[in-house]
């Protein structure tokens, strides 16, 4: 038997739980601070967030803003965060992945990557060789980052985007669903469109 406390009852969380299960994870519960939700995904909520460090089960943050992802991960002790790997997300054997980071369905990512900690790498995402992606980093569902890009921590890649070859994006920036990146943003902030550009 292989426990879990996912900490975030919410629909990520309900997809985290999802690729726990079938990576053969048999007892699931949820933490969450608000004290209204009591179920998730047909798991029960059992408590707060800051009860993960003293229940005994494995953790993973399933929250998507970046900041409280960071916040909470960074509260519970190493050994007993875990990363999870959906069985159908395709891996090259060289590539590391920080610890509480989740990737999901159908995700790609090719030699030489290297994927920080607490990271979400989405449902048919890819991410391709010598990628060098930060911690707290989203490549939203759908987005295709290609070879040799460098995405700075805490920076959501939004659905749809795609990001072309050697380029680098600072850490702290939203890019917009559908965006396409075609050169360097140097400086955190929203950018959207094809050519992307800054929009705040
Ligand atoms: C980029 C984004 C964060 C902007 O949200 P916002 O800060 O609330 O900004 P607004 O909606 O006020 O838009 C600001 C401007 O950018 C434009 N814009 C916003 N999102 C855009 C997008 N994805 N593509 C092109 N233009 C976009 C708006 O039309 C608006 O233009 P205007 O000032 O000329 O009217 C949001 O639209 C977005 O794309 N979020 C991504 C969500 C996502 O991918 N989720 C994935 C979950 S897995």
């Amino acid at each position: 038997m292989r426990n879990l406390a996912i900490i975030g009852a919410s629909g990520h969380g309900k997809v985290v739980a999802d690729i726990a299960r079938k990576n053969g994870y048999s007892e699931i519960v949820f933490l969450d601070d608000d004290e209204s939700i009591h179920e998730c995904g047909g798991y029960s909520v059992i408590g707060k967030s800051s009860e993960a460090g003293t229940i005994d089960a494995g953790v993973i943050v399933g929250i998507g803003n970046a900041g409280v992802r960071k916040q909470i991960q960074e509260s519970i002790p190493d050994e007993k965060l875990l990363t999870l790997i959906h069985p159908d997300a395709v891996i090259a054997e060289d590539v590391a992945i920080g610890e509480g980071t989740v990737v999901m369905a159908g995700a790609v990512i090719n030699p030489g990557a290297r994927i920080g900690k607490g990271c979400i790498i989405n449902t048919c995402s890819s991410v391709d060789h010598d990628c060098v992606v930060g911690d707290y980093v989203h490549i939203s569902v759908g987005a295709h980052v290609a070879g040799t890009v460098n995405i700075g921590s805490h920076t959501w890649i939004g659905a749809g985007v795609t990001v072309i070859n050697n380029v680098n994006i600072s850490g702290g920036c939203m890019i917009g669903a559908g965006a396409v990146v075609i050169r360097d943003i140097c400086e955190s902030g929203t950018y959207a469109g094809a050519p992307a550009k800054r929009v705040r």
